[in-house]
């Protein structure tokens, strides 16, 4: 890891770091809290990029759209222009930023089965949503999601954003927005939308493999879906989840309701 040089005018500030050892000016970086749908939309990116109707695996995804934690020394040495996954919220240094955001409780939801099956916590759910440090490895969820709100309202904004149920009900809408906004050309969008299905990405993880699924040996495409937080969350846990009021204002904000 090594401090942010002072490439494009940008100065080391101490409190931030990123892993990179220079930003470009072309560089876009996919950002998102974690469990909101990255990988998703690093999967329709990359085979875009590729001009690729064939169906990519996860580590031809790692080489044409790279994890910043996982290929810095790849991305150092990768030709422009590059794009990114990342989840550090350094808007400010990024010159392009697609920004994904997910219900706060199915990102709960989906964040809780991926540290089980890491056997990275083994406590219930409620326990879980009440144990910020396990939860909470990128800050807050509200800080993540109001920093990307607040550079998106700019008045020329260089991050756009979209909602992961966004992307699941109008995916053509999404690709369309998110193609325009990088500059490049879209596969066609029927075919897209087909090869980056749910179960189609879950069948290549399991036909071609993941870091993921050689650790823990379950899916990291667990199930993809909307609203499951329903069947998770007791009255408990919303009440104290919306004691939160900058919270509920927020996920609110989304349309995310809290009732
Ligand atoms: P679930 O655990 O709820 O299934 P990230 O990549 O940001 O870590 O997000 C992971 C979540 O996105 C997982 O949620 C995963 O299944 C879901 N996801 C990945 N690809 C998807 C797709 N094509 N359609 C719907 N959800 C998808």
């Amino acid at each position: 890891m090594r401090w942010l040089p002072d490439k494009l005018g940008l100065v080391n500030h101490g409190a931030f770091m990123l892993q990179i050892n220079e930003v470009r000016p072309d560089d876009t970086f996919i950002v998102s809290y974690p469990k909101s749908g990255n990988t998703w939309v690093r999967f329709i990116l990359a085979q875009i990029l590729s001009g690729q109707t064939r169906q990519l695996s996860f580590n031809e995804v790692e080489d044409i759209v790279p994890d910043v934690y996982r290929s810095k020394d790849a991305i150092d040495k990768m030709p422009s222009p590059r794009f990114i996954k990342t989840h550090d919220v350094l808007f400010r240094y990024y010159p392009k930023t697609i920004y994904v955001v997910r219900d706060y409780r199915d990102v709960l939801v989906s964040f809780y089965h991926y540290k089980l099956a890491l056997k990275e916590y083994e406590g219930d759910f409620s326990s879980f949503i009440r144990s910020a440090d396990v939860r909470e490895p990128f800050g807050s969820w509200k800080d993540h999601v109001s920093k990307a709100l607040a550079a998106s309202k700019e008045e020329h904004p260089s991050l756009i954003l979209f909602r992961y149920e966004d992307i699941k009900s109008d995916f053509e809408k999404t690709v369309r927005e998110m193609t325009l906004f990088c500059g490049i050309q879209s596969i066609n969008t029927e075919e897209l939308k087909e090869i980056t299905r749910f179960d189609k990405l879950r069948k290549v993880e399991n036909e071609s493999g993941s870091e993921f699924l050689t650790r823990s040996k379950q899916n990291f495409f667990r199930e993809g879906q909307s609203g499951v937080w329903q069947s998770y969350f007791g009255q408990s846990d919303l009440d104290y989840l919306y004691s939160d009021h900058e919270l509920v204002t927020l996920m609110n904000q989304f349309g995310y309701f809290t009732g």
